[in-house]
């Protein structure tokens, strides 16, 4: 796959999405969003991908935000629009996505970037990311479901005081705070992610993709979350891996997912 702003790698069972922007601290510009769209559409739809991991280019920034110079003048429609597309193009589309997402938080990951690292399914950090919704101190709100995502993970008092204040905050305190899973030294980010990724690969896909559903499901308004997770659990007694799974503990070996 060839794009602009962004480069897809992969290695075994793990796809590495870099946003490459870095002049521009990765900022997301409408075209980036596009591409980012057509990158996880075919990721998701290729059966020798088990896992994808985010990241930014550089050392600074994995995104800095949603690009400023591209919306500074927009009208009252034309706002509405870049939240509404965006939000179905990158930011809903990559939390409902079946293969799992990891993003590898690798410095700035503020506004925009924030909220493409919250849609991910979780989060690693290296020890000098910093992490914030700085939109109120540009006289906007958060567009691309910060305002939603954020106390989700977080609670709603600490997401309150985050977007309130505009304030980011530290590697560390995500960390305390909930917002990422692990915080490492940025040369171990990758190879950490890595090795998520390589211990995802080795479970069914099928079921991992019917837990994101089943879990998403608990953060979705007038969704009856245990409803779905009864329709998931009993949907994989159908498929191919469950048959894999069991048999293979049954005989005492390891199983191979297909
Ligand atoms: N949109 C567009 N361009 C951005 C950007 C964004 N969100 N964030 C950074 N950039 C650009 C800068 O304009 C600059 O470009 P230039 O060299 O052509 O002038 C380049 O990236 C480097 O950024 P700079 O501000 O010079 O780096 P810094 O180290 O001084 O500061 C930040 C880093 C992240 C603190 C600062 O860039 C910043 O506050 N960015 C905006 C964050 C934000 O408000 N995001 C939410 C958007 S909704």
């Amino acid at each position: 796959m060839n794009f602009e702003n962004i480069i897809v790698t992969q290695q075994e069972n793990t796809a590495l999405i870099t946003i490459n922007r870095p002049t521009k601290l990765n900022a997301l510009n409408i075209k980036t969003i596009e591409e980012l769209h057509t990158a996880f559409d075919a990721l998701e739809t290729n059966e020798n991908v088990k896992a994808i991991i985010i990241t930014g280019s550089g050392e600074k920034a994995f995104v800095a935000g949603a690009d400023i110079s591209e919306f500074a003048n927009f009208n009252i429609e034309e706002g509405t629009a870049l939240a509404r597309q965006g939000q179905k193009l990158l930011f809903d589309f990559v939390q409902n996505l079946g293969t799992p997402v990891i993003a590898a938080v690798n410095g700035f990951a503020l506004g925009g970037g924030l909220e493409l690292a919250m849609a991910a399914h979780f989060r690693v950090a290296s020890s000098n990311a910093k992490m914030g919704l700085p939109e109120v101190s540009l006289g906007v709100i958060p567009g691309y479901g910060g305002t939603q995502r954020l106390p989700q993970l977080v609670g709603k008092g600490k997401a309150m005081e985050m977007i309130m204040t505009a304030n980011m905050i530290s590697a560390a305190e995500a960390k305390d705070w909930g917002l990422v899973n692990y915080v490492v030294e940025q040369a171990e980010l990758l190879p950490l992610c890595e090795k998520l990724a390589s211990r995802i690969a080795q479970n069914s896909s099928v079921a991992i993709g019917a837990a994101i559903k089943a879990i998403n499901a608990n953060y979705t308004n007038c969704v009856n979350g245990f409803g779905v997770e009864i329709e998931q659990f009993g949907i994989s007694f159908g498929t191919a891996d469950f048959k894999e799974g069991t048999n293979a503990f049954l005989e005492k070996r390891k199983p191979n997912f297909e």
